[in-house]
């Protein structure tokens, strides 16, 4: 069967980024600024990516701020007729800077935010950096464009959720997202130090319930599951190589964000084939599209439709082949990894990304 076009792109300009986050999704190995694309490479990438159909282009980094040619990006994928999403930690987002990405075409931007108090949040991000996020999402209300707040939660802010709820009110965001860390990246190499607790996840739940009742038609509440404390997996992206494709800022080019962890697979580059074929062609987009590489106990599964076997860049995370059925379902042989992962351990320290 011939694979829908995609819908969306993850450019991911930069790894460049002044915080330090320790459950960033970049991978460990960062690729440095000189192997970064050109801006004339990002345009063509741009161009070939509306070209195959993306409709919305989601400029994210690292800090896609870090990267100069930034305005002249934003131009670009407006020009072309795509939604551009700016997805940033805020420093460096002046009123005046806001205003010009604005203007040249961003229409909404995701602030992340790591606690609901300046000294917790500097010390999750490793750096200083919450002072300027108030600002941050001020100057994007004062552009006129809606905010999305996403904090990724985990064992050293989920006792801040009610605070962080009152915050995204008070910041005047139209959407929270409140996301459970998924373990990949510098999240997998931090698993111990970022997993919740039971009784966190148990406390959650009618917070969340609550503030989506009080905020109904103001702010719109998002609660990303924890998810290897649930029984069933996450269907991961929608589906291997069916809605959305990554460009790392090599010109790499991704089935998802953190594909790059399967060994078994050659990535091809934007700067070297073009993404037409890449997304229709290339041996990585159709490694586990549908159903055919399913192993038990996926292939004769009746769930297999709703959660299309789950994550691949999980399966092979935790078991080393990305067939396998997502360990966080209760039905995988390879179940046991997930049931020891949750087990709380005493406080290790954060390894912070650099
Ligand atoms: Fe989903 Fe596979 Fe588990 Fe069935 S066995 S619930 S298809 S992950
Ligand atoms: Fe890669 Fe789920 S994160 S498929």
């Amino acid at each position: 069967m011939t694979p829908q076009p995609p819908l969306g792109m993850l450019a991911e300009l930069t790894h460049r980024c002044p915080l330090h986050c320790p459950y960033c999704s970049n991978p460990l190995d960062l690729v440095r600024r000189e192997r970064e694309m050109t801006t004339d490479q990002w345009r063509s990438a741009l161009t070939q990516a509306r070209e195959l159909g993306v409709l919305q282009v989601h400029l994210s980094g690292g800090e896609p701020l870090a990267r100069r040619d930034l305005p002249s990006l934003v131009s670009h994928a407006h020009g072309l007729g795509c939604y551009v999403n700016l997805v940033t930690s805020g420093l460096g987002l002046s009123e005046a800077r806001m205003v010009d990405l604005a203007r040249r075409g961003v229409e909404h931007v995701q602030l992340s935010v790591q606690a609901a108090d300046e000294d917790r949040a500097d010390i999750i991000a490793g750096a200083r950096a919450a002072k300027h996020k108030k600002a941050a999402a001020a100057a994007i209300r004062a552009a006129g464009l809606p905010l999305t707040i996403n904090v990724v939660l985990h064992r050293r802010n989920h006792d801040q959720l009610g605070a962080l709820i009152d915050l995204a009110e008070e910041w005047g965001a139209d959407r929270l997202e409140l996301a459970n860390t998924q373990f990949y990246g510098w999240a997998m190499r931090n698993r111990a130090a970022l997993m919740p607790t039971r009784a966190q996840l148990d406390a959650a739940e009618p917070v969340v319930r609550a503030a989506r009742q009080r905020l109904a038609g103001r702010v719109e509440v998002v609660y990303v599951l924890a998810d290897y404390q649930d029984r069933h997996p996450k269907p991961c992206m929608h589906g291997w190589g069916a809605r959305q494709l990554t460009v790392a800022p090599d010109g790499t080019v991704l089935p998802c964000p953190s594909a790059h962890v399967i060994t078994g697979l050659r990535f091809d580059n934007v700067t070297e084939r073009p993404l037409a074929e890449i997304w229709y062609e290339s041996s990585s987009f159709n490694a586990y599209r549908g159903e055919d590489w399913m192993r038990d106990p996926c292939r004769t599964c009746d769930r297999r439709g709703v959660d299309l076997g789950g994550c691949r860049c999980q399966a092979f995370l935790l078991t080393g082949a990305a067939e396998n059925t997502d360990p966080v379902c209760v039905l995988s042989p390879h179940h046991d990894v997930v049931e020891q992962a949750v087990v709380p351990v005493a406080d290790v320290p954060f390894v912070m990304r650099r």
